[in-house]
């Protein structure tokens, strides 16, 4: 903490902490972020985990919990299932009980869903999505599918939900925002849940926090651990962002002040 606005006494200058920036972006040296919605960091979780953690697990934990309420037993499809939030949802669901599908475009991201608790492996560069989903699932279809990918994807899991599934829209990483014939969701009983982080740590900051506790014990009892596959400087920002849109990151990037590194 740098500074601290007006009426703020809960936090202190020089005190350690994460936030999210949604307002102002966050690829620079400082940043404005709201008091409610930043948390303390013991010394022992180093800032690389601790700016993994916020976002990619904050978002799947959030759109498992309080928007899909996923059930112990429930099947649960994870498309993009080695990216930052794929990966955090593929931990979550394990350890909230679920028998996790994970659905990759290469044989080594599946693997790393695999060493991250994922039951099955389906590659979607390969094989029909739809059709996979069904077989694994004896025919009934998935009860919820974390979806951060759109366009086809979607497409096929919107046509392979179980009744009374939930089919989580979280992103858009295939650059198509689908189109759902809602007529599936009348024949199937299922529901389309909309997942939206940031507007969830602005409304609800209390859950948010609990949230995060949660997150932190889990992360210090070694439930969900965190993939950092590389660490830029932040002059190298362009990089970064150019391996993401690549699709070569297995988990996340994290960008970090030059002076820091
Ligand atoms: N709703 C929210 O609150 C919220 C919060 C955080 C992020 N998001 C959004 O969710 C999406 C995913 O975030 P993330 O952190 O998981 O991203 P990520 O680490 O880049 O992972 C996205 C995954 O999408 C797959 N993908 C499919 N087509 C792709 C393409 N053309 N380019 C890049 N990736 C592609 C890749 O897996 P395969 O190669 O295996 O297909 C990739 O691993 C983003 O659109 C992000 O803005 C939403």
């Amino acid at each position: 903490v740098v500074e601290l606005g007006e009426g703020v006494k809960h936090l202190k200058v020089g005190q350690r902490l994460i936030g999210s920036s949604q307002k102002y972006g966050a690829f620079a040296e400082q940043v404005i972020v709201n008091a409610m919605t930043v948390l303390p960091v013991t010394d022992d979780v180093t800032d690389t985990d601790a700016a993994n953690l916020m976002c990619a697990h904050g978002t799947a934990h959030h759109a498992l919990k309080q928007r899909a309420h996923l059930k112990k037993g429930e099947t649960l499809v994870v498309l993009g299932a080695a990216g930052g939030t794929g990966i955090a949802a593929v931990q979550i669901g394990k350890a909230m009980g679920a028998r996790v599908i994970a659905v990759c475009s290469s044989q080594e991201k599946l693997e790393m869903a695999k060493a991250n608790g994922a039951d099955e492996l389906i590659n979607y560069s390969e094989e029909d999505l739809k059709e996979r989903i069904k077989e694994l699932t004896k025919g009934k279809g998935a009860n919820v599918v974390y979806d951060p990918v759109g366009g086809e994807a979607f497409a096929a899991c919107s046509r392979a939900m179980a009744r009374n599934g939930r089919l989580l829209v979280v992103g858009f990483a295939s650059g198509t925002i689908p189109e759902l014939p809602v007529n599936l969701a009348l024949v199937k009983e299922y529901s389309l849940v909309g997942v939206f982080w940031g507007q969830f740590v602005m409304h609800e900051p209390m859950v948010f926090m609990q949230n995060m506790q949660e997150l932190f014990a889990w992360y210090r009892d070694g439930v969900v651990r965190l993939e950092t596959d590389e660490v830029f400087p932040l002059s190298r920002t362009g990089d970064a962002l150019a391996k993401v849109m690549n699709r070569e990151v297995k988990g996340k990037v994290v960008v970090v002040p030059d002076a820091l590194l």
